[in-house]
C-alpha cells in the first residue's frame, strides 16, 4: 500500500535547465529552484519531481549520470542541494528524486574501469559481449571504443552503458549471466547504496527512470518477472530503511504496482487510455476523446483506464501527467479554456497528479527547436520558464540561454498572476478544490456514461463530475436528485434537469448527488 504522502500528493516536475538561473549562466541552477519554492506551493502543490540533478556530460539531458554521488555543478553546489531539500521541507513540499537505475553514462568512472583491457572489480558490472565481433542479435551493442575484448550493450543511446543486473533466460551462456548471480546482485547492492545516499541526504522518493528496463531476456513488458523480483527486493529495503520513501515508476503497466512500485505513470504510450482521452497523435486512430471535433470516443478512454485501474488500485496508485519532459506539451494543440478542462479531468480522476512546469500558464510546445543535448523532438517541451516579460521572461540574465526563450504577454506567470481568469489561477482553484474533498483522493471510481463525444460523467463517491469538451452543447440521461448541489465549474455549470442533465459546451462540473 503506497506511503500516506503520496495519497494527497500533487507534483511539480521541474526540469532544472529550464527553471530558473540565478547565476546568470544560461542554466537553471538549484538555488533558482529553491527562489520559486513559494510559488510552487502557491500552486496547491505539496511536492517536487526533480529531473536528473547529477553529475553529467549531458549527452542525453542528465539521464547519463557520470557521478551517481554527486550534485552537477551546472546546477550548484553540494551545499545548494542541501539547502533546496532543507527549504523544501519547511515548507511542507516533498522532494522526489529521478533515479537512473538502468544505465550509466559512457563517461561513468565504473564503466571506464570496466572497459579497461584486464579483469578487473568492475570486470561485470556493465554487460560485455566476450568477442570484439559480437554484435548480437536483439540488443543495441557497441564496438571499438574500448581497448577491453568485447562490445557493451547499452540502454538507450549508444553513450548510456547498461547496468548488469543479468538475464532471466540466458541464450548465451559466455557472456549472458543470471539476474541471481553475484555479480548482477553486486549492482543490485550498488543501486541501493545510491538510493540510501540520497534518502540520507533528505529525499523523499524517487521516480525510477525506465524502470522495467533493468532485468535483461526477461520476457513480456508487462510480465517481467525477474525484474519485479528485483524491485520486491529494493521495496522491501526501502519499507524497513525508509518506510515513508516513495517509488514511482516509468514503467506504465499495471505490472508495476505488482513490481512493487507506490504509483506507476500511465504515459503517453501508444494507443493508451491517456492517449485515448488527450493525445490523439499517439492513440491508434489518431483520434482523443478531447479532440474539439468530436471525432474520439469516451467508451474507449473508459474502457482502458478502468480496466487498468482495476489492477491496481488496492495496492498503488496512477501517477497522471498534464506533459514531461519527454512529451510535446498539450499547448498551442489546446486553448486555455481547452486546458481548463482536460486538467480538471486529469486531476479529478483517480490518481495522483503531475504538473509539468510552465504546464500551469500553458506554456506551449516549441516546434522545430534545434536539438540541444540529445533532446531531439523533446527539445520544444524543455523550453525555459515564463515567469514575466522581461528579459529572457526572466528566467536568467544572461545573454544566450541553454534554449530560446518565449517571450509572450499572456503566457508568463506574472501576467497571469494578475488576471482572474488566467488558467494559472484556475490551476490554483482546481487544486484547492480537489484539495478540500477526501472523494478525490479516495479508491472510489465509477464511469457513469461513456458514449462517443457525448459528455463523460464519473462519480468520485458521491461526486459526479460531467465534462464536455464539444463546442456545441450536450446532455445526458442520468438522473440525479434534484436537489444535488453544484460544487465547482468551469464554462457555464451543467444543468440538472427531471429526466437528464444538460451540458453546455466548453464545460465541466462537479455535483454532489
Ligand atoms: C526516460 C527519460 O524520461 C528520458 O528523458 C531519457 O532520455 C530516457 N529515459 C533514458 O534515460
Amino acid at each position: 500500500m503506497g506511503n500516506n504522502w503520496l495519497k494527497s500528493a500533487v507534483f511539480y516536475e521541474i526540469y532544472p535547465n529550464s527553471f530558473m538561473d540565478t547565476n546568470g549562466d544560461g542554466y537553471g541552477d538549484l538555488k533558482g529552484i529553491t527562489s520559486k519554492l513559494d510559488y510552487v506551493k502557491s500552486l496547491g502543490a505539496n511536492a517536487i519531481w526533480l529531473n536528473p540533478h547529477y553529475d553529467s556530460p549531458f549527452m542525453d539531458g542528465g539521464y547519463d549520470v557520470r557521478d551517481f554521488f554527486k550534485v552537477s555543478p551546472r546546477f550548484g553546489t553540494e551545499e545548494d542541494f542541501d539547502e533546496f531539500i532543507r527549504m523544501a521541507h519547511s515548507k511542507g513540499i516533498k522532494v522526489i528524486l529521478d533515479l537512473v537505475a538502468g544505465h550509466t553514462s559512457e563517461q561513468n568512472p565504473d564503466f571506464l574501469r570496466s572497459a579497461e583491457p584486464t579483469e578487473n572489480e568492475m570486470y561485470d558490472r556493465f554487460i560485455w559481449t566476450r568477442g570484439e565481433w559480437d554484435f548480437p542479435q536483439g540488443f543495441k551493442a557497441i564496438g571499438g571504443r574500448h581497448n577491453r575484448k568485447g562490445n557493451y550493450i547499452v540502454n538507450f543511446y549508444s553513450t548510456q552503458p547498461s547496468l548488469n543486473y543479468g538475464f532471466n533466460k540466458i541464450d548465451e551462456p559466455s557472456w549472458q549471466m543470471s539476474y541471481k548471480s553475484e555479480a548482477a546482485l553486486k549492482t543490485r547492492e550498488w543501486l541501493k547504496s545510491v538510493m540510501r545516499f540520497w534518502l540520507d541526504r533528505g529525499a523523499d522518493g524517487f521516480r525510477v527512470d525506465m524502470a522495467d528496463s533493468l532485468v535483461k531476456n526477461d520476457g513480456d513488458w508487462g510480465e517481467k518477472p525477474a525484474t519485479s523480483e528485483l524491485w520486491q527486493d529494493v521495496r522491501a529495503m526501502l519499507d524497513k530503511e525508509y518506510p515513508d520513501a516513495v517509488l514511482i515508476s516509468e514503467w506504465s503497466n499495471p505490472q508495476a504496482i505488482r513490481a512493487g512500485f507506490h504509483a506507476d505513470f500511465m504515459l503517453d504510450h501508444w494507443g493508451n487510455p491517456y492517449n485515448l482521452l488527450v493525445r490523439g497523435e499517439e492513440a491508434p486512430d489518431g483520434h482523443s476523446y478531447f479532440d474539439i471535433k468530436g471525432s474520439g470516443d469516451a467508451a474507449k478512454f473508459a474502457k482502458g483506464f478502468t480496466e487498468w485501474y482495476d489492477q491496481i488500485k488496492d495496492d498503488g496508485y496512477l501517477a497522471i501527467i498534464s506533459c514531461n519532459h519527454d512529451t510535446p506539451r498539450l499547448a498551442p494543440i489546446y486553448s486555455h479554456d481547452q486546458l481548463k478542462l482536460i486538467y480538471a479531468t486529469l486531476f479529478t480522476l483517480p490518481g495522483v497528479p503531475f504538473i509539468y512546469y510552465g504546464d500551469e500558464i500553458g506554456m506551449k510546445y516549441i516546434k522545430d527547436l534545434p536539438s540541444v543535448e540529445c533532446g531531439f523532438a523533446r527539445t520544444g517541451s524543455r523550453t525555459p520558464m515564463q515567469w514575466s516579460t522581461d528579459k529572457n521572461a526572466g528566467f536568467s540574465t544572461a545573454e544566450k540561454t541553454f534554449l530560446p526563450t518565449e517571450i509572450d504577454k499572456n503566457i508568463n506567470v506574472e501576467a497571469q498572476q494578475k488576471d482572474k481568469k488566467s488558467l494559472l489561477n484556475f490551476v490554483k482553484s482546481l487544486l484547492a478544490f480537489r484539495k478540500s474533498r477526501e472523494e478525490f483522493t479516495s479508491r472510489d471510481f465509477e464511469i457513469v456514461h461513456a458514449v462517443g463525444s457525448e459528455p463523460l460523467c464519473y462519480k468520485r463517491g458521491n461526486l459526479l463530475c460531467i465534462v464536455n469538451p464539444l463546442s456545441s452543447k450536450g446532455s445526458v440521461n442520468i438522473v440525479v436528485p434534484p436537489k444535488s448541489k453544484e460544487l465547482f465549474s468551469e464554462g457555464k455549470a451543467a444543468k440538472i434537469k427531471k429526466d437528464g442533465i444538460d451540458v453546455p459546451p466548453l464545460s465541466f462540473t462537479v455535483f454532489e448527488v
